[in-house]
């Protein structure tokens, strides 16, 4: 286990809103400060999911939430995921009311403890400080003028994009050799930061071994962020990636 970064207030007194980083059609990032009783501070990420009931614009923004759209879940993410039993998958997959509450629960919980596990196998990913029903913290990846940009509008010349391709082939053998896929991989879901590849947004990482279609994800991931790549100019074979960290797995 990786030890707690020393960063981190862990006794916080005090949150103060900077403002918020985006505002998407899942979930919207807050930053925010956190002082503890030394007076040392950092910077939060504060991930919020909209909540699932609510679909209307004027609920969600009396909730403090700056856009609206309806929240869509991919039952298939789950499948053979979190809901062992059978009467809990099956309320899932149908959507009953028992389903969507379990999903509520554990969504946030589920991306906290992916995030944890990948953080301490040394997988570069944002620290997850902690999560509640709705709510994900994590660390920041920036500074107090911005957050970090997404790959994909990362500002990278050729050996920069070249270093990125290599520590992105580094985080998917760890990702991997733990046995999770991310499900969702994108030059929108990496973070390009002090040279540096962050990997972020897992909520719906699937278990490659018990998750039927977790393979399919796992190829989809490779090849969609290698065509970004490869579209950069870069000479990159998504298949021989796949093929390559099926031998890790
Ligand atoms: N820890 C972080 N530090 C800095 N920026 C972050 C962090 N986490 C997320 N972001 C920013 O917020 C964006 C959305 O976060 P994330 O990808 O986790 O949520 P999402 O489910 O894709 O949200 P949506 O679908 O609503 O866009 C990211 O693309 C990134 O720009
Ligand atoms: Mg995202």
């Amino acid at each position: 286990m990786r030890p707690v970064p020393d960063w981190l207030v862990v006794e916080p007194v005090d949150d103060i809103e900077l403002g918020v980083v985006t505002s998407g059609k899942e979930a919207q990032i807050d930053l925010v400060e956190r002082t503890g009783h030394d007076g040392r501070s950092c910077l939060v990420a504060r991930k919020r999911y909209l909540p699932r009931e609510v679909h209307n614009k004027g609920e969600l923004e009396a909730l403090g939430f700056q856009r609206a759209s309806t929240f869509r879940h991919d039952v298939r993410y789950r499948e053979g995921r979190q809901f062992r039993k059978s009467r809990d998958r099956r309320a899932v997959e149908r959507m009953t009311s028992y389903g969507k509450h379990l999903l509520q629960d554990r969504w946030t919980g589920h991306e906290y403890d992916v995030m944890s596990t990948l953080w301490d196998a040394g997988l570069s990913v944002p620290y997850p400080i902690g999560y509640s029903t709705d709510v994900l913290e994590l660390e920041f990846i920036g500074d107090r003028d911005g957050a970090a940009p997404q790959l994909r509008s990362a500002p990278l010349g050729r050996p920069q994009l070249e270093a990125a391709f290599e520590q992105l082939v580094d985080g998917l053998i760890v990702i991997v050799s733990a046995g999770w896929s991310h499900g969702d991989l994108s030059a929108y879901n990496l973070l390009w930061w002090d040279d540096r590849l962050w990997f972020i947004d897992f909520p719906q990482a699937v278990d490659i071994a018990a998750n039927p279609m977790g393979l399919d994800f796992l190829h989809r991931d490779v090849t969609n962020v290698c065509e970004w790549f490869d579209r950069r100019g870069l000479d990159v074979d998504g298949e021989a990636l796949f093929a390559q960290l099926l031998g890790v797995m």
